[in-house]
Order: structure tokens, then C-alpha cells, then sequence
């Protein structure tokens, strides 16, 4: 059966967007090296979009976390699949989520983050979900507000499918399939 797609944000909404958060982090770093951190794989392209409107120095990094659970729910297990190539001790990192949705993935990459003692550390996040929320937890830069529904397009996928749309859509209908989740 053909999933239903339906329209969120467009291409150009998200552009716009995608550039006040830039310039929300040009403002706050100014003449300072982040340590940018990329969420794979779902923070892929918004990642690349968001390192190009950066005018500070940047250094990029990558991180592949999975939680087990079903397909669009998050469990609250959360492995690490890959970890950073660099130290982050002593420098200003931001982390770069697609989407902040129970909390629980952010929540263990930030406290693994920072017991690793870094200089600052906040998070940035394309999409904030609130309504699903379970722990604690707030990205410092906010792209766009969610009520509720599962996403997929620009980067983000279902089944590791969609992730190439330009634009974001609500996925209607999404069935719960029950195995361990990449992000
Ligand atoms: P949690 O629940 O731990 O989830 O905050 C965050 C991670 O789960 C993925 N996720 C989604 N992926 N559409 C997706 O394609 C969604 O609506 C969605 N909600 C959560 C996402 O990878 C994120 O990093
Ligand atoms: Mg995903």
C-alpha cells in the first residue's frame, strides 16, 4: 500500500528558517570555532543547509545514535552507533538534531556530551515536538514547531524511505512497525 504524504513545510519555509538560525548562531558565536555536530542520518540535510549560513569557524563532526523501539516511537534505549571523530573538551559545541520528539535521544547525546567536559554545549534543532515529550529536556535554536504527526522528507524518513523530498510531510496513517529504530 502507498503511504499518504501530506504537506507541512515547504522548500522555502524551511529555507527561511533554516537562515534565522544561522544567524542566531552567528550572533552568538562570533569570532569563536564550534564544534558542529550532525545527528545522523535524519539531520543530514538540514545539517549541510545550516553549516552554509554559518560566518563563524566551524569544525564538523558526526554522530549515529539508534533507540529501540518500534518505528515511530521512541523506547528510551539509546545506543551509540558511531562516536565523534574529535575530542570535545574545552570547545563550544552545538549539537544538530532534526527533531526533538520524546526527548530521549537528545537527552543521552547531551549528557554523554557533557561529561566529556566541553567549554559550552547547546542544541539545535530543525523540528521541536513537543507534545510527545518525556524528559526534561530544550534545544537552545528552534526551527519550526510541531504539534504532532510523523515527519518525513529533508532528511527525515520512514523506513529509510522520504528522505529525499526537498520538502517536510506528515506522514498519515503511519503503522507501527515493531523493530529497532536507526535515527
Ligand atoms: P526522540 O523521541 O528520542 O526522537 O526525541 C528523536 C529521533 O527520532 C527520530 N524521530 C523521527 N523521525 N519523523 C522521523 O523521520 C518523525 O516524526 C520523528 N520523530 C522522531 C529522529 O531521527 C530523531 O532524531
Ligand atoms: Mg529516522
Amino acid at each position: 500500500m502507498l503511504d499518504s504524504l501530506k504537506i507541512l513545510y515547504t522548500r522555502d519555509q524551511i529555507a527561511e528558517q533554516v537562515r534565522r538560525l544561522g544567524s542566531e548562531i552567528n550572533r552568538d558565536y562570533a569570532g569563536r570555532e564550534i564544534l558542529l555536530v550532525c545527528v545522523l542520518k535524519g539531520s543530514f540535510l538540514f545539517f549541510a543547509d545550516l553549516v552554509r549560513t554559518l560566518t563563524c569557524p566551524v569544525v564538523v563532526d558526526f554522530v549515529r545514535l539508534a533507540s529501540y523501539g518500534c518505528e515511530t516511537i521512541s523506547s528510551g534505549v539509546v545506543e551509540m552507533r558511531k562516536d565523534l571523530e574529535f575530542s570535545v573538551t574545552d570547545r563550544d559545541v552545538v549539537i544538530v538534531e532534526d527533531i526533538v520528539d520524546t526527548g530521549y535521544t537528545l537527552q543521552t547525546l547531551y549528557h554523554r556530551l557533557l561529561d566529556r567536559k566541553p567549554r559550552s554545549l547547546k542544541i539545535c534543532t530543525l523540528l521541536d515536538k513537543r507534545v510527545d515529550r518525556r524528559v526534561d529536556i530544550e534545544a537552545d535554536y528552534i526551527g519550526l514547531a510541531l504539534d504532532d504527526g510523523f515527519v518525513v522528507g529533508y532528511g527525515l524518513d520512514y523506513q529509510e524511505k522520504y528522505r529525499e523530498l526537498p520538502d517536510l510531510y506528515v506522514l498519515e496513517d503511519a503503522p507501527p512497525v515493531d523493530e529497532e529504530r536507526p535515527i
